[in-house]
């Protein structure tokens, strides 16, 4: 063996260059850690690029120095409040913050979780227990809870339903409407809600739930019916967007019936996966039976999450955004990404093939488009060709019932996107265009290829 072999043999980087890399059992041997480290990075590789990632609502890139902080406190539990006070404090910091972000009335409470996921898992099961306690105090049976919301939901609010035992009352997008309002709600709502659910900022195309609509709904069914039915909202993405760029809208605590608000830090928060919100109106509208209370440690927590050991670096980073940006900061970040979703909808339409759903209506920086007429090839050819050629990830999906046959595309632009690669990736559309027109549409196992998923 030549030097340079022997070399290569000796950092045990060789040791996985002619075959593949350990997937079955703990390799029973070890590997340098340089090995190790090119070993994992090499596998990674071949991942989409996330700069190019215009499908995923979640954080690509935070600043150098939230990554010290991030890096410096990795190692940081969470749960352990007795030994890391001042890290529970910044949680409570980030809270109140987002609590009056929000408008809340006076004091209240809240939790950081793993995403919204959790946060909605939970904010969901105080309504389901609120609900339990208020019936069985007017001696009512409590075997048969609902939660009422749209289709246009995340899947995460079935989730819940099916996990927890209450039954989804969903009501159907149609063809041209992909959000709710009162009159959708109205047929669904009876003494057993638990609660409806409200999107701000829908995964499929940005935009909000009639909110204050359904507000004053259920503020006539309180004082026609004594149905006191409590509001949540989803504001995954939009609850770090609509108060920066939509101030003067209505759909958070200065409405009535708005208990809970749940909101993905490491979306629009601007903070790396993951980290998640959910903030509650008032203190009593956490419902006490959910709350736990523990000595651990030599310390009394009171802990309401799904999990237990956690990390500590996600809070930490969302206090660092909060006062490193700031409100202005927020808003100017979410004011570049509209002015560039604005420019590259304008694009797209200038392209000649497409129409922007809901142009001119409040919503996500994003641009929710589709082809508007028919043609030889269809969304899916497009985003594969996209994808092939230029390698942008751009989601082809259909939408949910009852509007399923219709078919969406979806581009966030985030702070990654700026107003050059807003410029290219329109050009790059209509170059996958001319060859889908050129070539017809793409095969049956390329169409398998195609991003589908809108779900985060
Ligand atoms: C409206 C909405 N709700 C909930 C979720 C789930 O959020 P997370 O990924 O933070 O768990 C998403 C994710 O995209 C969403 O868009």
């Amino acid at each position: 063996m030549s030097d340079a072999a022997n070399l290569i043999e000796a950092a045990q980087v060789g040791a996985w260059l002619e075959k593949g890399p350990p997937d079955q059992a703990i390799p029973e041997d070890s590997l340098s850690p340089i090995a190790a480290l090119r070993l994992v990075g090499q596998e990674l590789a071949v991942e989409g690029i996330p700069e190019r990632n215009l499908a995923t609502f979640v954080t690509t890139w935070m600043e150098p120095e939230a990554r010290v902080l991030i890096d410096e406190n990795l190692h940081r539990n969470f749960i352990d409040h007795a030994e890391y006070p001042q890290t529970f404090e910044i949680q409570q910091r980030c809270i109140r913050m987002l609590a009056e972000l929000f408008h809340a009335p006076g004091e209240t409470t809240g939790t950081s979780t793993q995403g919204s996921s959790e946060a909605i898992m939970l904010g969901a099961l105080s309504l389901k227990w609120q609900s339990q306690e208020r019936r069985q105090a007017a001696g009512k049976p409590t075997d048969s809870p609902n939660l009422v919301f749209g289709g246009d939901v995340h899947v995460v609010w079935e989730k819940f339903c099916r996990y927890f035992d209450v039954e989804p009352r969903i009501v159907p997008l149609q063809p041209g409407k992909y959000t709710i309002g009162p009159e959708d709600i109205e047929p669904h709502v009876d003494e057993n809600t638990i609660g409806v659910a409200a999107v701000v900022g829908t995964t499929f195309t940005g935009h909000a739930d009639d909110v204050a609509g359904i507000n004053d709904f259920l503020l006539q069914l309180k004082d026609k019916k004594g149905l006191d039915v409590p509001l949540h909202i989803d504001g995954a993405s939009g609850a770090f967007v609509w108060p920066f760029l939509y101030p003067h809208s209505e759909w958070d605590f200065r409405l009535e019936q708005v208990r809970s608000i749940n909101a993905s830090g490491h979306k629009f928060g601007l903070v790396y996966p993951g980290i998640g919100w959910l903030i509650f109106r008032e203190k009593a509208d956490l419902a006490e039976d959910l709350v736990f209370y523990e000595n651990y440690l030599g310390k009394t927590d009171a802990t309401f999450t799904l999990n237990f050991s956690t990390g500590s670096a996600m809070v930490i980073a969302q206090y660092y955004n909060f006062v490193r940006f700031g409100k202005a900061g927020y808003r100017r970040i979410m004011e570049i990404m509209q002015e560039n979703a604005k420019s590259l909808a304008k694009d797209i339409e200038d392209v000649g093939k497409f129409q922007v759903i809901g142009k001119g209506e409040e919503t996500l920086p994003l641009v929710a488009f589709n082809l508007a007429d028919q043609h030889p090839y269809d969304e899916f050819d497009i985003a594969f060709q996209l994808a092939a050629e230029r390698g942008w990830m751009v989601p082809a999906y259909t939408m949910p019932p009852d509007a399923q046959d219709i078919k969406m595309m979806r581009a966030l632009v985030k702070l990654t996107l700026n107003r050059s690669l807003v410029d290219k990736l329109a050009d790059d559309l209509a170059a996958a265009i001319k060859t889908l027109e050129q070539k017809g549409p793409v095969t049956e196992s390329e169409r398998r290829r195609v991003r589908r998923s809108v779900t985060h």
